[in-house]
């Protein structure tokens, strides 16, 4: 098999070298081999109910097959990534291959073959059920005796509802189509070899480009799986809470297995690596080391997300003063930064322009910055016009959100940054201000202090709903909230 990297390398590996990783240091009898073909049930499952998303992924591929006329279209999953030798990391499918199955099988591919009635035929190509007559399923490192049953193709294509087949025929399968092809790549590299002759770089490009727009508005299955992500989350911020020593220091990895623990039992993992930041690790924005410790008396920036086991994620962050109190200055910085993000929130609707609600945020934290006197005398105005803020509020007001926390990262600047906002989109409102501890422009007193606050915001027909208002806001808001799960 030549469809990945991945699938390539374990087909270099001798007989032994199989044997070996299972366990199987002696050669095979034939009595054994003969013995482990008997004696199994026959486990195949019938009148299987179609996934709930099948409707929706098969208007997604409706969609993108009217998008293409007349041209193969090529969608991998594709494969774990070795760690070390033979072991993998977590294996999470191609956002855009999940967008179209809901399928989360590795190294599967949908394929899409122009059809001469006009649009094109769907069919998954997935690994089938490990042969037992070969011995597969047990001398094969990933047979299922190994890894845990797969489902039968035929089973997959009752859930998933359109035809699978066994992916070991794709490159046949594909040598025996003709014309222009297209491939989702960075996915599969035997694929894209297979394809070589029949795309180029540039329409590959656009076929991405094409994918990550058609993710912008987000159906209402999305959105329902969004809203369930951002339930999860709050329920894992309520754990962290918990977790939150007010007398001794907490190290942030305790809120980051925390958070995960809840990350795990509602959904299928985080989202992306939390960031657990106390203290003036809050100013560092991809502070993932977590290998401080939140002390009381400090804030805390959490910034976290469950992904659902249908892998849309959430993207929150709250900041929290770890002994439940907000000191003056910490609230006056976090008051601002409520403000900004009150602004931001306001500024979501349809027919808004994207950028509104960054810069609606971005005008008053400017302002704030102002009246504190850190423009050097200069008018918020002026000093926003320059973008003299960007020292302290770093980053941009938000992004899209869906199955990957930057979501519709592809989508031209026209559709996304300079686009405008439809009701169904769903983006992060997340103004923050950032102090570090070495800037000697502010006031001692503000170093080392960073507050972000970030929800997560559907674009409805009225104007938006906060999908992950279960969690307070405000300051007193947020004083109030830990106080009662502490009890
Ligand atoms: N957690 C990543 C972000 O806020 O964009
Ligand atoms: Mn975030
Ligand atoms: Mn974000």
């Amino acid at each position: 098999m030549t469809h990945s990297i991945q699938e390539t390398t374990v087909a270099a590996e001798t007989d032994e070298d199989k044997r070996r990783k299972n366990g199987l240091y002696r050669q095979v009898s034939a009595e054994l081999a003969e013995n482990m073909k008997r004696g199994w049930a026959d486990t195949e499952r019938y009148g299987l109910q179609p996934i709930a998303q099948a409707a929706h992924t098969a208007r997604r591929r409706a969609e993108l097959s009217a998008r293409f006329p007349g041209e193969l279209l090529v969608i991998p999953a594709g494969g774990p990534k070795v760690r070390a030798n033979d072991t993998a990391y977590p294996f999470r499918p191609s956002s855009d291959y999940v967008y179209l199955t809901g399928d989360q099988s590795p190294d599967a591919v949908l394929v899409l073959e122009p059809d001469p009635y006009g649009g094109h035929r769907a069919t998954a190509y997935l690994l089938p059920r490990s042969d037992r007559e070969n011995g597969d399923f047990w001398l094969d490192y990933h047979g299922e005796l190994w890894d845990g049953r797969r489902n039968s193709l035929a089973e997959n294509g009752q859930l998933l509802g359109l035809p699978c087949n066994d992916v070991r025929t794709l490159t046949d399968r594909l040598g025996a189509t003709i014309g222009a092809a297209r491939v989702l790549r960075g996915h599969d590299m035997g694929i894209e070899a297979a394809l070589a002759a029949r795309t180029t770089a540039e329409r590959d490009d656009e076929f991405r480009v094409t994918l990550s727009e058609m993710r912008l508005v987000k159906d209402e299955f999305e959105i329902a799986d969004l809203r369930f992500a951002c339930e999860a989350t709050a329920l894992g911020f309520e754990d962290a809470v918990r977790a939150l020593g007010t007398a001794a220091p907490t190290p942030e990895r305790l809120i980051e297995g925390t958070f995960f623990t809840r990350a795990r039992i509602e959904g299928n993992d985080v989202g992306y690596a939390s960031i657990c930041a106390a203290g003036p690790h809050a100013t560092t924005l991809h502070w993932v080391r977590n290998d401080g410790e939140a002390r009381p008396g400090d804030l805390l920036l959490l910034d976290a997300g469950v992904e659902t086991r249908h892998l849309y994620t959430a993207d929150v962050t709250r900041t929290l003063p770890v002994d439940g109190r907000f000191t003056p200055i910490q609230r006056k910085i976090y008051d601002a930064v409520y403000a900004a993000q009150e602004a931001g929130i306001a500024a979501v609707k349809p027919g808004a322009a994207y950028r509104d609600f960054h810069d609606a945020a971005q005008r008053v934290l400017a302002e704030h910055l102002a009246a504190w006197g850190l423009f050097e005398g200069r008018s918020a105005r002026e000093a926003h016009d320059l973008g003299l803020q960007r020292r302290w509020t770093l980053a941009g007001t938000g992004h899209m959100l869906g199955l990957d926390v930057h979501d519709c990262a592809k989508a031209r600047t026209e559709l996304y940054v300079d686009g405008t906002l439809e009701p169904g989109m769903v983006l992060t409102v997340e103004p923050g201000l950032y102090f570090q501890s070495d800037d000697l422009t502010v006031p001692q007193e503000y170093r080392g202090i960073g507050v972000r606050i970030e929800d997560d915001i559907l674009v409805t027909e009225e104007g938006n709903e906060n999908l992950s208002a279960r969690l307070p806001r405000n300051a007193d808001d947020v004083e109030a909230w830990m106080a009662r799960l502490r009890g």
